[in-house]
């Protein structure tokens, strides 16, 4: 097996997941205020050391994406993607450098890191990178997304997946749907079609190896704003017959974000949509928010709380565990927590 299918397998093997510690300096820096917790250098290192050292990481964890500032940090003198690598966990890369407003379209975005991305990419597989990943952003309104913002996302995600392999990069392709808005379920579900529909042209015109890639998506939901909020149920019935209709067969892998899902929300719909098996591609997850949201709180930024932080990780890797396996019920929350 070549270096990138074999982490592409270890990335997807079975009851493991992703956890998502890539957030940029102003996404960080929201989540440790809301917690009062100032976002010093230091800070961030020590909250990714809790992270990564929690024991038995990678039980549950098969990858972990980080952030520019974390990969050059160390744990005593051990680098990140070392420390990561000795609980088996792989060191991947959030590569893009954010998203900014898209000219002559009010309310949409386009995400910024191509150039000189080459270089960057050679120098985060030096660092230890085995995989890399780029988040497009797509606002659903009453007149969006139009189909250039889609495009225009479609063809940088495209550049982007196709340097990455050049580089021996695993590249994870992320258009995430936006949950902000009142649109319904099926408003949802009709829009990441489109965009995913839009992204696998663009992949397939820039000759990107469906093979060697992984897809990061939202899962189709009802609006955050929208009063008939869809159940566990719809909301994989939708995901699924969505994903079916859109995603090629030779994908490999999808891996979900949370997107702003309660953690116990992420963990029973992902446990739904993985229940009835028989898809072409590994399912499973890729959080963020989800994950880490309790053992950021339970840090709050002192040492002291450290044990009880990891404890908070280990449990709900556990549970996303059990959900990708279509074992997760209501006593999983008890039993560990
Ligand atoms: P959330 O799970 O918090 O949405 O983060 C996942 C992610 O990587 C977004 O780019």
């Amino acid at each position: 097996m070549t270096t990138v299918e074999s982490t592409i397998a270890a990335l997807l093997a079975p009851g493991k997941g992703l956890l998502a510690a890539d957030e940029s300096f102003p996404t960080i820096g929201k989540r440790f205020k809301d917690l009062g917790i100032s976002s010093t250098e230091e800070n961030r290192r020590a909250y990714r050391e809790m992270l990564f050292t929690t024991p038995g990481l990678g039980e549950f964890i098969s990858g972990v994406i980080l952030f520019d500032e974390t990969i050059r940090q160390k744990i005593g003198d051990v680098t990140m993607p070392a420390a990561l690598a000795r609980q088996a966990v792989i060191p991947g890369i959030k590569v893009d450098l954010g998203t900014v407003a898209l000219a002559g379209f009010e309310g949409e975005k386009i995400t910024e890191g191509l150039d000189g991305l080459r270089e960057r990419l050679s120098e985060y597989r030096q660092l230890g990178a085995r995989f890399a990943k780029w988040r497009a952003v797509i606002a659903i309104g009453e007149q969006l997304p139009t189909m250039a913002a889609m495009q225009a996302n479609a063809r940088v995600l495209a550049m982007y997946a196709s340097l990455c392999q050049e580089a021996g990069l695993v590249p994870i392709v992320e258009p995430e749907v936006l949950m902000d808005g009142n649109h319904t379920l099926a408003r949802c579900e009709e829009v990441t079609g489109a965009v995913l529909k839009s992204v696998f042209t663009a992949l397939i015109e820039q000759r990107v190896g469906l093979e060697t890639m992984l897809l990061k998506t939202g899962m189709v939901l009802s609006g955050k704003e929208c009063p008939q909020q869809a159940g566990v149920e719809e909301v994989a019935g939708a995901t699924l017959r969505c994903l079916r209709r859109s995603v090629p067969a030779a994908v490999p892998g999808i891996v979900f974000l949370s997107g702003g899902q309660s953690d116990v929300e992420a963990t029973e719909r992902l446990n739904a949509i993985c229940r009835p098996g028989g898809m072409p591609w590994t399912i499973t997850f890729s959080y963020g928010r989800a994950l880490q949201g309790a053992a950021m709180k339970a840090w709050h930024g002192s040492p002291a709380n450290v044990m009880a932080a990891q404890t908070a990780l280990q449990h709900r890797s556990r549970c996303n565990s059990l959900a990708v396996q279509g074992k997760y019920s209501a006593g999983s929350e008890r039993a560990a927590g």
